[in-house]
């Protein structure tokens, strides 16, 4: 399952969806073809501008729009915000009034920085899945409204994960690479040695109860 297939599989057919930051609009295309209508919108007109030479479908509402400023109340309830920074996907949120039942994120970096500002932000975690696509790991994070007290491995690894393979697979890798920058750092990394020891706890946990 490709980025694009993971965000739509959380997609049901009675959402009433924005993505923002759409780029090439695919994840409306693939909307459209079960005869579901979206707001696709992004703030460069050069974007929407080419999407509107390549997309003519009824069902895709293309827009120009910085964040969630040109998307009216009552547009939508279901929210994606895919393919950019943590720092961007909160400053869209913290620049609207405007609250969703559903928000599917794909952020790039600082997923522990995401997870607790979203709960500030009174969205609390539903669901994770980890998506390889060309060899790289994504985390798709999908919140719903509420507000959870959530452990510092939670923060930091995220929790309820769909593909629990993938998952573990995810964190393997992330072990190797914290620990080829604990060695590269002479183990002056503070951060990295704090992952580390989340991550040797719980595995001694797991293996502890298996
Ligand atoms: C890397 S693309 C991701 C495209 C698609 N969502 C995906 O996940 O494949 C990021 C897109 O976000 C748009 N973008 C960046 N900041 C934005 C903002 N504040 N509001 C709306 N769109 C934004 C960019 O113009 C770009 O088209």
């Amino acid at each position: 399952m490709n980025r694009i297939e993971a965000l739509y599989s959380f997609i049901s057919e009675n959402d009433k969806v924005v993505d923002v930051g759409c780029d090439q609009a695919k994840l409306s295309i693939m909307l459209a073809k079960r005869g579901q209508s979206s707001i696709a919108s992004d703030i460069s007109e050069n974007v929407i501008k080419k999407a509107k030479e390549t997309i003519n479908n009824e069902l895709i509402d293309l827009r120009v729009s910085n964040g969630l400023s040109n998307i009216k109340e009552g547009e939508a309830d279901t929210l994606v915000l895919a393919g950019m920074g943590t720092h961007t996907i909160l400053d869209i949120l913290n620049n609207t009034k405007l609250r969703f039942n559903k928000i599917i994120t794909i952020s790039n970096n600082d997923h522990d920085l995401l997870r607790t500002k979203m709960n500030d932000l009174n969205y609390m975690i539903d669901s994770e899945l980890i998506i390889k696509e060309n060899d790289k790991y994504y985390n798709l994070i999908v919140f719903m409204p509420g507000n959870k007290k959530y452990s510092e491995y939670e923060i930091s690894f995220g929790l309820n994960h769909k593909d629990k393979e993938l998952y573990e697979e995810y964190l393997d890798y992330l072990k190797n690479k914290y620990l080829s920058i604990q060695k590269e750092s002479n183990n002056s990394n503070k951060k990295i040695n704090y992952l580390l020891s989340l991550l040797n706890e719980n595995w001694f946990f797991y293996w502890n109860i298996v």
